[in-house]
């Protein structure tokens, strides 16, 4: 028996199949007097609704929402309590704005530091970015609002985005790809869930069985419904076959009537279609229940809870002789652009119309320092302008410290575009080097979402990271900067000495199809504490202007306990961090894993038992063979620590579970000897043989080959197209700001000309297009504009039905 029988009875054939699909781009269809509507926007760190002109990059204008520190940000403050009440406050302004779904939060794994996309995501590590979206899963759904997170599963890389395909060895996806939204589903219950554009080990997210039915639906116990990322919903008949709910945006007329075919064909069974309808309707209609379009926003609220959300998460990475925080009245210098002009969100589909930008000049004056001037510095397109330097070292030599507000332009990080590197801009670090020069300490102040190469480390006083701190990012720093705010924020990822450290970095994008996961488990620490490679800043890193000594270290069978104290002389927060590992473990196992933490507040020297239980993740490791978790018998190592490299307690316990004999003899991994790894040793952890690669011009271009590959198309056009669009990209760059709309299409597969075209374009045209490109030019321009009339025709029909 259906949820929603009585209704699913009531509907025809063909309003069901509209309901697997979007009605516009942000809507799903309603059905009159029985189904309404519901309407998503992004995203993650603030509302995107568009009211006018719609797309998914954040190109088209949007309603003023406030700007939350993006996730990456968030996570650095180890924080739940503090990511619900952003949640809340998120799902209080979607609720005034009439939006019943936020697509978010990101919860993929940091894979690597380059990923472009990685501001938007929580962590390297799957136990904090479960724990970190599970808690903004609840903030968000306790005003009534659902939440999306997104993109399930293993989308790591910007490149090639709606046509990679990851392939995974099955234990790392379990714990790696997988853990992390297993715990956000678990605990926070969301009532939707996105998939990925990307294909896992050969099959499409979006009509995953394996992802979406058997291990989110019934290993999970995931009641909600799974919408497509946009555009990624690939086979329309697959998907719904396999668990995806709802295609978006809209594919007008097309997968509907595709669905329609296929029940009365017999391939896809009428009660599949009626379950796909059934998961999706219970959320729509619960979540337009107590529909309140009247709720007033309290900006000046939304505000504050930016602000302290962003105060929270700074991290402080160095500071020398105590030159933090700033004594009152110090001579303080402000050099760099982003002090006027912030650097404060990401781009892309996450973008935020901010009410109420704050910046580090503006907020100068209501601080108890003495602010003695800006300049600029630098040119923020990376151009190299002696003149500004010039400036900036005679304003420092004026003051008592420099405070340069260094990081990446909107060119360095976006959705749809990949880092080349992790430095910042040459320009920037020049001035750092010569404003280091003089006799005046210099403070770094870091915007940036995600990690940066800091060979200048040494000649600075002290560094700040505060990440893309939103809108109230300004103020936030300023109460660090002066001691308002004891700073309290980890690193939720590893800051490596240089990208050469980071494993199989060189093949970071991956340009093919293929994408090898060849550093199996070993991502970001789990590679470097198991590697013994040091690392700039570890994960969990980071400073206070206090000090905490750890001690009475008591482990038992249910957790820990140990003795926290404040030993300096202001109040402050500590993260205290459980890690498990297993020195003498038959698998291939990083050194310790991260499977606990708590958050700490104390007075200056009061101490507190803190207490963290071990929970079913903490010894766990999943057997491809039983398919199934367990637990390797015998003693594991329990560190509690400050950092992941700075463990203060070491104890010990004996777990019962299997004995495990070692199935893969793969000795590299074993020791996380990656630059050993062949690819003999990848094809034998992954399993299965590996995809051939194919690469030469004259290639037969299909339905999910990408734009970008029509440079080996047949056809002398089709490779002048492609000419045309790199050649239009390299001019966009050059101008400093990634054309994300060009990027999109340079990557995307012929499909997404079908699927991101509100039914403009059927399927049968883009075959037809491929036809030209792959040498039969003229029969498929015949068959072009046979279509053409024939899909216009057929939309027309089905709007009137539908009408
Ligand atoms: C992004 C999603 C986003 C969607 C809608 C896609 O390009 O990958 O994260 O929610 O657009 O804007």
């Amino acid at each position: 028996m259906l949820n929603n029988q009585k209704i699913i009875e009531q509907l025809t054939l063909a309003e069901k199949a509209a309901l697997t699909t979007g009605q516009s781009t942000w809507q799903t269809y309603a059905v009159a007097d029985k189904i309404p509507a519901i309407f998503m926007a992004d995203g993650p760190h603030g509302l995107r609704k568009q009211t006018g002109a719609t797309d998914h990059l954040g190109l088209n204008a949007s309603e003023p929402a406030t700007c939350f520190p993006t996730a990456a940000t968030l996570a650095n403050s180890w924080d739940e309590n503090l990511i619900g009440q952003v949640g809340a406050a998120l799902g209080n302004e979607a609720r005034a704005l009439d939006v019943q779904v936020v697509l978010g939060p990101g919860l993929n794994i940091k894979r690597n530091p380059r990923c472009g996309r990685d501001f938007e995501y929580y962590s390297e590590d799957p136990y904090l970015a479960g724990k970190m979206g599970a808690a903004m899963i609840r903030g968000i759904q306790s005003t009534g609002t659902f939440a999306s997170p997104k993109h399930f599963a293993a989308n790591n890389q910007e490149y090639r985005r709606m046509a990679s395909n990851s392939l995974i060895d099955e234990r790392t996806l379990r714990e790696l790809y997988l853990t992390n939204f297993e715990i956000a589903v678990k605990e926070g219950k969301p009532r939707v869930l996105m998939s990925a554009y990307n294909e896992i080990n050969g099959i499409y997210a979006h009509e995953n069985k394996y992802l979406l039915e058997d291990i989110l639906r019934k290993e999970w116990g995931f009641k909600g419904f799974v919408v497509s990322d946009w555009g990624g919903d690939n086979d329309h008949v697959a998907a719904v076959q396999n668990g995806g709910n709802l295609a978006m945006p809209t594919l007008g007329a097309n997968g509907p009537l595709e669905i329609i075919q296929a029940v009365k064909s017999g391939e896809l069974a009428e009660e599949t279609l009626n379950q796909r309808v059934d998961e999706l309707l219970t959320q729509i209609l619960q979540s337009t229940a107590g529909k309140n379009t009247q709720q007033q926003v309290d900006w000046s609220h939304q505000h504050q809870v930016a602000h302290k959300a962003a105060a929270e998460s700074i991290v402080l990475l160095k500071n020398k002789a105590a030159t933090l925080p700033l004594a009152d009245t110090t001579k303080v210098a402000l050099i760099g652009d982003f002090a006027k002009q912030p650097r404060y969100q990401g781009a892309g589909s996450s973008l935020v119309n901010a009410q109420q930008v704050e910046n580090m000049v503006a907020t100068a004056v209501d601080q108890p320092i003495t602010f003695i001037g800006y300049e600029q510095g630098y040119q923020r397109n990376g151009i190299v302008d002696h003149e500004l330097s010039a400036a900036a070292v005679a304003l420092a030599n004026k003051s008592d410290v420099a405070v340069i507000c260094a990081g990446l332009d909107e060119i360095s990080e976006s959705e749809g575009l990949d880092r080349t590197d992790l430095k910042l801009p040459d320009n920037q670090v020049e001035l750092i080097n010569t404003l280091a020069q003089t006799s005046t300490p210099i403070i770094v102040v870091l915007s940036a979402g995600s990690v940066i190469e800091m060979p200048w480390l040494d000649k600075v006083a002290a560094v700040v990271h505060g990440y893309l701190g939103g809108e109230a990012g300004a103020s936030a720093m300023w109460d660090v900067l002066i001691g308002k705010q004891n700073p309290s924020g980890k690193l939720a990822e590893t800051h490596p000495l240089t990208y050469e450290d980071v494993p199989f970095g060189k093949e970071y994008p991956t340009t093919q199809r293929d994408v090898y996961y060849k550093e199996g488990p070993f991502v970001g620490y789990r590679y470097y504490t198991t590697a013994e490679k040091p690392v700039r800043f570890p994960f969990g890193f980071g400073l206070s202007y206090t000090t905490f000594a750890y001690s009475d270290l008591h482990v038992a069978s249910s957790g820990v306990t140990a003795m926290v104290k404040n030993t300096g002389e202001r109040e402050g927060n500590e993260v205290v961090q459980l890690y498990i590992g297993k020195s003498d473990s038959q698998l291939i196992r990083p050194r310790r894993e991260l499977k606990g933490f708590t958050k700490v507040h104390l007075a200056p020297g009061e101490a507190k038992q803190i207490n963290i239980r071990f929970d079913d993740k903490a010894f766990r490791y999943f057997d491809v063979t039983s398919n199934s978790w367990q637990v390797e018998a015998g003693t594991y190592d329990i560190l509690i620590g400050a950092s992941v490299d700075d463990i203060r307690l070491r104890g010990t316990i004996v777990e019962a579970g299997q004995n495990v004999a070692p199935a893969l003899n793969l000795v590299h991994y074993r020791k996380a000897d990656l630059s050993q790894v062949t690819l003999a040793d990848f094809s034998a952890l992954y399993g299965q043989t590996l995809p051939a690669v194919k690469t030469e011009i004259g290639q037969q271009l299909a339905i999910n080959s990408t734009i970008a590959e029509m440079r080996y198309a047949k056809n002398w056009l089709a490779r002048q197209v492609y000419r045309y669009l790199k050649h239009a990209l390299a001019k966009s760059e050059a101008t400093g700001k990634p054309d994300l709309n060009l990027l999109f299409i340079y990557n995307m597969p012929f499909r997404a000309i079908a699927k991101m075209t509100n039914g403009q374009v059927s399927l049968d045209m883009v075959n037809a297009i491929l036809r030209m490109v792959n040498g039969h030019f003229w029969s498929g321009l015949t068959r072009l504009i046979n279509h053409y009339f024939k899909n216009r025709k057929q939309n027309k029909v089905w709007q009137k039905e539908m009408s």
